[in-house]
C-alpha cells in the first residue's frame, strides 16, 4: 500500500459504461475513498469520454446514475467532496479544445490505449477516440489538480497530461499548469481477467465470466472465482514461485489487495496448498467487500431524483473551481475576455 498524500487537489474519473468491476475498484475507486481524508477530491463520471465509442443514449443516462450510486455506496463522501458528470461542466470541453491545439499528432500516435482500442481498423473509429487523452488532460488541469489516483493503464495518459501542461507553459511563457503526479497502487494497479491472466480485466470483454462486477450476487462471485483459470501446481511459498504463472499471480494479487496484506504474507499462509481452499477463502473475502456496496447501490438507484440532485450540486461546485482557471487559460491563449 502506498502512503496516502495530503493537502493535494485530487482529480479522477471513470467511464459510466457497463458495470464497474473489481479492477476499477481495486485499481482506482478504493484509493478515491482512502484519499478523501486528507485532500480536496473531485471525482468525475466521464460521459464525454464514454461517447468516443457508440452508446445507446438512454442506457448512458441510466448508467451514469448507476455509476454515481456505486461510487457513493463504495464510500465517496459527496457532502465533503465533489462527484459530477463531465458534460455538466463545459470548462472541460473548452480546455480540451485548447489542448487539441497544444498536443502534437506524434504524441497521440504513441498512445497505446488508442492502438489497443482501435485495433487494426483505425480509420473507422471516431476522431474523439483519437484525441481522448487531451480531454483527460483537460479534466485534470481544469482544476489544476496535482494528484490523480488511477490504475496502471492510465499512466501514459498522465505523462501526456504533463507534456501538455509543460508545452502550454512554455509556449505562452507562463507558469500556469502544475506538475501532476499519478497515484497508482502497488499491488492492485492491474487486475487481470479471471479466464486469462495475460489480459486486463475489462468491461469491454464480451464475456462477464472474466470479471467480478461490483453488482454481482454472492453466488455469482463464488462461481466466477471457483471457475477462474488456475494451474496444476500448488501455490508457492515465495514470490519467485509465481513466475510464469499469470493466473495464480492474479488471484494472489486480488486476495492481497482485498485483505490489505502483502503478497509475501499471503504466500506464507497458502504456500504449498492447492487452489481449492484458497479460492474458497478468496470468494469469501470478495463477497464481504462487494455485498454492502451492492446492497447500498440498490437503495440509491431506487431514488434517481436524489442522485441527479447530488450530481447537479457536484457540477455546480466543480464549475466554481474550473471556470476561473479555464477562463484564464482562454485569456492566456488570446481569446477576448
Ligand atoms: P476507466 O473508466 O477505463 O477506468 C476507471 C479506473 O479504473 C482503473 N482500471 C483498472 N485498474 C486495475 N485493474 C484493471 N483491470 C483496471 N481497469 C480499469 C483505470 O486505470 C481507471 O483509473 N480515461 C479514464 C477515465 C478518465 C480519467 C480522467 C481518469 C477520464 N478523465 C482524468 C483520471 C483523470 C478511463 O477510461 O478509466
Amino acid at each position: 500500500m502506498l502512503s496516502i498524500p495530503s493537502g493535494k487537489v485530487v482529480f479522477s474519473g471513470i467511464q459510466p459504461t457497463g458495470i464497474p468491476h473489481l479492477g476499477n475498484y481495486l485499481g482506482a475507486a478504493r484509493q478515491w475513498v482512502d484519499i478523501q481524508k486528507s485532500n480536496q477530491c473531485i471525482y468525475c463520471l466521464v460521459d464525454m469520454h464514454a461517447l468516443t465509442v457508440w452508446q445507446d443514449p438512454q442506457t448512458l443516462r441510466q448508467q451514469t446514475l448507476e455509476q454515481a450510486a456505486i461510487l457513493i455506496a463504495a464510500g465517496i463522501d459527496t457532502n465533503k467532496h465533489i462527484l459530477f458528470n463531465q458534460s455538466a461542466v463545459t470548462a472541460h470541453a473548452r480546455l480540451a479544445w485548447i489542448f487539441n491545439c497544444v498536443a502534437r499528432i506524434g504524441w497521440m500516435n504513441r498512445m497505446t490505449q488508442f492502438k489497443d482500442k482501435a485495433g487494426k481498423n483505425r480509420e473507422a473509429h471516431s476522431a474523439g477516440l483519437y484525441v481522448y487523452p487531451n480531454l483527460m488532460a483537460a479534466d485534470i488541469l481544469a482544476y489544476k489538480a496535482n494528484c490523480v489516483p488511477v490504475g496502471e493503464d492510465q499512466r501514459q495518459h498522465i505523462e501526456l497530461t504533463n507534456d501538455i501542461a509543460q508545452k502550454f507553459n512554455h509556449d505562452y511563457q507562463i507558469d500556469f499548469f502544475p506538475k501532476v503526479d499519478e497515484f497508482i497502487p502497488k499491488t492492485s494497479a492491474k487486475i487481470m481477467n479471471l479466464r486469462d491472466g495475460t489480459k486486463k480485466m475489462s468491461k469491454s470483454d464480451p464475456s462477464a465470466q472474466g470479471r467480478i462486477e461490483m453488482l454481482d450476487t454472492d453466488d455469482e462471485i463464488a462461481s466466477k472465482i471457483k471457475r477462474a483459470k488456475s494451474d496444476s501446481e500448488p501455490l508457492p511459498s515465495e514470490i519467485e514461485g509465481l513466475q510464469n504463472r499469470p493466473e495464480a499471480t492474479n488471484l494472489i494479487t486480488i486476495y492481497a489487495a482485498v485483505t490489505d496484506k502483502s503478497i509475501e504474507s499471503v504466500l506464507q499462509q497458502y504456500g504449498g496448498q492447492g487452489f481449492s481452499t484458497f479460492k474458497t477463502a478468496l470468494a469469501d473475502v470478495l463477497v464481504e467487500i462487494i455485498r454492502p456496496i451492492r446492497e447500498e447501490t440498490k437503495k440509491l438507484v431506487a431514488d434517481p431524483g436524489h442522485l441527479k440532485k447530488v450530481l447537479k450540486q457536484g457540477a455546480e461546485k466543480a464549475s466554481a473551481i474550473a471556470e476561473p482557471i479555464v477562463s484564464e487559460a482562454e485569456y492566456i491563449v488570446g481569446f477576448l475576455k
